[in-house]
């Protein structure tokens, strides 16, 4: 253990977008900023999931973060900014176009863009890449510790490589105390999921990520179709980037999907599973038709199938949850990849990977 980690709360009165000044003056944040300055790293949180920051113009602090996290070396990082003026530091030339339209829409949010980098930004931050990814998150916390520190952070999830993101403090702490010498605790992640992460380089912009901000909500103010990046599996991927091959977003459970849309495949799944610990993750529609299984399963509801935003947020959290009871199989009810859906099923089909 390096150090002994701290877990610094704010008020919760404190965490609005009217209350930045406030904010800035919190011993929280001037210690935080502080640290950061220095080299160290500090956990913080957003309005997807908690980041882990480190200065983005320092590689022996964002080379902190792939350690502390257990983080393949290959894997780039985001940097995170409060201010658009920032991204004179970060980009290389003009933005392009639609990046202009993405940010004015979308910023702050949970949109990550891809774009050339400059040669301020590090090697170690982008795994060697001649592009940078970048997000101006929304979260009040977060704006007011990058504007206090007065630097780019780079921050990926502030979980142990591979475990689903967190989206509590608690969640942080369990994974990486004892590694980074400061958590804040802003309370819940509202969003609960990654940012979408998009690259625009290219004439036909591509979605490397689904996350946060949906598909639908990019392309109505792109006025076009937008591809996603095709899942790489893990034996076309080995000789390119190693670190990728790995699991990710999962629980250390076995974790299954299922449709529950037959009575039948209740039947198989209780059959199966009969001597079993078993948890059924379900949407609340889907839990009503269950009440029979309660004794012999553990169910646990989602959220509802009319609202993919609320099952976004619980995600992660559930399933960390899970993980303590130490079950032999987790089952989780398939959603539609609409909206938000589409980012919850990517999580959900990496998490049910088997390595
Ligand atoms: O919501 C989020 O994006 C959170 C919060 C903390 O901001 N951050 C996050 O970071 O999810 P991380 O490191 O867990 O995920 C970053 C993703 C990875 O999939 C990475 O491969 C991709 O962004 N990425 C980063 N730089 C890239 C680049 N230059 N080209 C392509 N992909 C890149
Ligand atoms: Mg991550």
């Amino acid at each position: 253990m390096k150090y002994h980690t701290v877990i610094e709360k704010l008020p919760q009165e404190l965490v609005r977008e009217d209350q930045l000044e406030l904010l800035l003056r919190e011993r929280a944040i001037r210690l935080a900023a502080d640290l950061l300055r220095q080299g160290e790293l500090v956990a913080f949180p957003t309005e997807t999931v908690y980041g882990l920051g480190a200065d983005a113009t320092r590689s022996e602090a964002v080379a902190q973060i792939f350690l502390a996290k257990g983080r393949p070396q290959d894997n780039p990082l985001i940097v995170h900014i409060a201010r658009e003026e920032q991204l004179k530091q970060i980009i290389a030339g003009p933005l392009p176009p639609l990046a202009e339209e993405l940010i004015k829409t979308f910023w702050p949010g949970p949109l990550t863009i891809i774009v050339n980098k400059n040669e301020a930004i590090p090697p170690v931050i982008t795994a060697g890449l001649d592009s940078v990814a970048v997000r101006m998150p929304a979260h009040p916390v977060a704006r007011a510790l990058i504007t206090a520190a007065g630097i780019p952070l780079a921050a990926p999830s502030a979980n142990l490589s591979g475990t689903p993101s967190p989206t509590l403090a608690t969640h942080v702490w369990t994974d990486l105390q004892g590694r980074i010498p400061l958590i804040i605790d802003g309370g819940p992640a509202r969003i609960g999921i990654e940012s979408t992460v998009i690259d625009l380089r290219a004439q036909t912009p591509l979605i490397l990520r689904p996350g946060g901000l949906s598909r639908e909500r990019l392309e109505a103010v792109l006025g076009i179709e937008l591809e996603v990046a095709a899942e790489i599996t893990a034996e076309e991927e080995k000789p390119l980037s190693p670190g990728m091959k790995y699991r990710h977003y999962s629980p250390a459970t076995p974790l299954l999907l299922n449709n529950f849309d037959r009575a039948e495949q209740l039947a198989e799944i209780s059959e199966q599973y009969r001597d079993k610990r078993i948890a059924l993750v379900v949407t609340a529609e889907t839990a009503r038709g269950l009440e029979h299984l309660a004794n012999n399963f553990k169910v646990v509801v989602m959220g509802s199938r009319s609202s993919p935003a609320g099952i976004a947020a619980n995600l992660f959290a559930i399933l960390r949850e899970l993980d303590h009871l130490k079950l032999d199989k987790i089952i989780v009810e398939m959603i539609p990849e609409t909206g938000i859906g589409m980012a919850v099923m990517n999580r959900l089909h990496r998490a049910s990977k088997v390595e």
